[in-house]
């Protein structure tokens, strides 16, 4: 009889991928939906497991790594894997996977979400009516942004920029974008123009952040940025909160360059409801739900799952991040 790998999960997942990993190993796991497991307890959990499926809430350090001298594998439960030292799992060997693809089209939604929200002032006007402030119709009475026929500017040509791209031919948008490099893939499939970061912030109406977090993007949107950008230009961040200096875009929504933000990172989440963003009538904030909804949560939960079983027990993984590093 041969012994099931033992692995540990950091949050309770949806069913469908508990039985994926029930099936091939022996699982215990933080039986708690809504908080994230207390580290110190993460840390005595996991001395004898062979994976550990994580959130993008778990710090994934050489801390971790010394508290789980037997793991193989951490299968991150998020495309991004900002959370996870990759360094340090390269040195150990350990390998790292994560969940492309099955979010792409519902965070695209919702940064559509955001850019719809943010340009026609949608929450504020909620929020306007909701405290019995709305006097009057009268003609310039909480006007916005056109959203058709404007310039929408992508920065970051993957999967998720390349989703956002396409949905804006149903409004007749000009689509430009920025990434580390120009993308036949994005150009054809959108019609999107390249340009530099400064010709993109200077032309574009709309500008749609969806970049990986790394040490070249960290802080990358500071006052230089906002400066170039159009007094009419919305801002919106679905990638990680830490590419903005959020104090530097607080101060350049005050003084009305850019015109507003929608906003569903922050750099420390969650954020309180004291954060200086949220005294501006001129942000729409998201905690983080770019990829919340059922279906989707559902398969990347499963894709985690997926990874993390073929991983401990040998089988071909289907989204290593660092194979060939490790070997
Ligand atoms: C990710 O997958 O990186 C998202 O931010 C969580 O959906």
């Amino acid at each position: 009889m041969t012994t099931k790998p033992d692995v540990y999960i950091t949050r309770r997942l949806p069913q469908p991928a508990l039985d994926i990993i029930a099936a091939a190993c022996n699982y215990t796991l933080w039986d708690d939906e809504a908080r994230p497991v207390p580290r110190d307890l993460l840390l005595r959990a996991i001395p004898d497991v062979d994976g550990v499926l994580t959130l993008l809430t778990e710090r994934v350090d050489a801390e971790f790594l010394a508290a789980a001298p037997r793991c193989k594998v951490v299968a991150n439960m998020a495309v991004g894997y900002d959370n996870v030292d990759l360094a340090a799992l390269n040195a150990r060997n350990v390998l790292l996977t994560n969940t492309p693809g099955v979010l792409t089209e519902t965070v695209a939604d919702l940064a559509w979400a955001l850019l719809m929200a943010t340009g026609r002032r949608v929450v504020e006007g909620h929020t306007l009516i909701t405290a019995g402030g709305w006097a009057d119709w009268s003609p310039m009475f909480m006007v916005g942004q056109d959203i058709h026929g404007a310039t929408l500017g992508i920065v970051g040509a993957g999967r998720i920029g390349a989703a956002v791209a396409r949905r804006a031919r149903g409004f007749a948008m000009r689509v430009i974008y920025h990434n580390r490099r120009p993308s036949p893939a994005i150009e054809t499939e959108t019609g999107a123009a390249y340009r530099t970061l400064d010709d993109l912030l200077r032309e574009a109406d709309f500008v749609v952040v969806s970049v990986p977090l790394t040490d070249t993007t960290r802080g990358m949107f500071g006052a230089r940025e906002f400066a170039l950008m159009k007094t009419t230009a919305v801002f919106v961040n679905v990638a990680r909160g830490a590419v903005v200096q959020e104090m530097e875009l607080y101060e350049a929504l005050q003084q009305g360059r850019p015109w507003s933000a929608g906003l569903d990172v922050f750099e420390h989440e969650p954020i309180g409801a004291d954060h200086p963003l949220l005294t501006l009538p001129n942000v729409v904030a998201a905690p983080h739900i770019g990829s919340a909804t059922t279906a989707t949560r559902t398969r990347m939960a499963t894709l985690a799952a997926t990874n993390l079983v073929a991983a401990v027990t040998g089988q071909p993984v289907p989204n290593p991040v660092n194979l060939e590093t490790i070997g």
